[in-house]
């Protein structure tokens, strides 16, 4: 497995190499709409830990795809996840004014200005996805943009999204929790890896032992933000804490306690690397991904 400082080099030269491809497709000010630009930019850039992207140039790798192809799928992703964010800090929804060290969107600017970047990057996601710079195969293409589709829609984020809001004022279930989280944060997560096998043409069975792998990895990211949310420090997380259990968020954390979240978390991730073993050494990466998912202190 590789050690904790070769892996926070890796995530950091990725994650440069990802906001490279982003400062290129993302639009210039301009014009009397230049709000909308500025506040796409302000939201992606420099951005946060781009482990999402970071996920699948990781899973590309292992299939030998190059990292022109990898890198530019993996911008469409963070495209669609830096929309959920801002989205998730509105008023009307988490009603957050802090993200990624910064004041959130909607507060740096307002609140349609916030909605309609949210709008703008996850269109522009799937233009980046959808151009043949991404890939010279528009079936590669198309399956990309079909499971990206799925996994931020009403079956995938924006389901969990609306899940966890009705939850608010409800008492979950622990399956019901887990499929919350798997659709809000899993999902993405799961497209991480799946967009590595497609875009590397895997055979079914490895690809199959990718998604169990990003299965587990997803809900355990998932319960190490709400134990961030319980025991995190704020300046370092870059956003408001403390905040879960005032909102009423059903979590494993209001399920089964700080220490239960704990160790669940952790057995996750175990079993998520043991999806991994038939990839051998090539799977190192996933593998110290998934120790830095539950370890994180951002
Ligand atoms: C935060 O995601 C929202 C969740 C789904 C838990 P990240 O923790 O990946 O946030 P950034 O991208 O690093 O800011
Ligand atoms: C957000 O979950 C998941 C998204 C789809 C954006 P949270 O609401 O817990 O994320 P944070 O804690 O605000 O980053
Ligand atoms: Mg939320
Ligand atoms: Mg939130
Ligand atoms: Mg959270």
């Amino acid at each position: 497995m590789i050690d904790t400082e070769t892996f926070e080099q890796a995530l950091e030269e990725i994650g440069a190499a990802v906001g490279e491809v982003l400062g290129s497709v993302l639009p210039t000010p301009g014009g009397p709409e230049a709000q909308l630009a500025e506040a796409m930019r302000y939201a992606t850039l420099p951005g946060g830990k781009r482990i999402r992207p970071f996920l699948l140039v990781a899973s590309a790798d292992m299939f030998g795809v190059s990292r022109r192809s990898s890198l530019r799928a993996a911008a469409a992703l963070e495209l669609i996840h830096t929309y959920s964010l801002i989205h998730d800090d509105l008023p009307c929804m988490d009603d957050d004014d802090l993200r990624r060290g910064r004041p959130a969107v909607h507060i740096q600017f307002d609140e349609a200005t916030a909605i309609l970047a949210g709008d703008a990057l996850q269109a522009l996601g799937f233009e980046v996805l959808s151009d043949e710079e991404t890939h010279s195969n528009p079936e590669v293409r198309l399956a990309l943009v079909g499971a990206l589709a799925y996994a931020a829609g009403s079956r995938g984020m924006a389901g969990g999204q609306m899940i966890d809001l009705a939850a608010e004022n409800e008492t979950l279930a622990i399956p019901e929790v887990t499929r919350l989280q798997q659709l809000k944060t899993g999902a993405l997560i799961a497209f991480a890896c799946e967009a590595g096998a497609v875009l590397g043409r895997a055979p079914d069975r490895q690809r199959q032992y990718l998604l169990s792998y990003a299965h587990d990895l997803g809900l355990a990211f998932q319960i190490a933000d709400d134990l961030l949310d319980a025991e995190g420090k704020e300046s370092v997380a870059g956003k408001r804490l403390r905040k879960d259990g005032v909102a009423g968020k059903a979590t494993y954390v209001s399920l089964m306690g700080i220490d239960g979240a704990r160790r669940q978390a952790e057995l996750l991730a175990d079993q998520a690397v043991g999806h991994l073993k038939s990839f051998a050494e090539k799977g190192d990466v996933l593998r110290a991904t998934a120790n830095f998912a539950i370890n994180r202190v951002s």
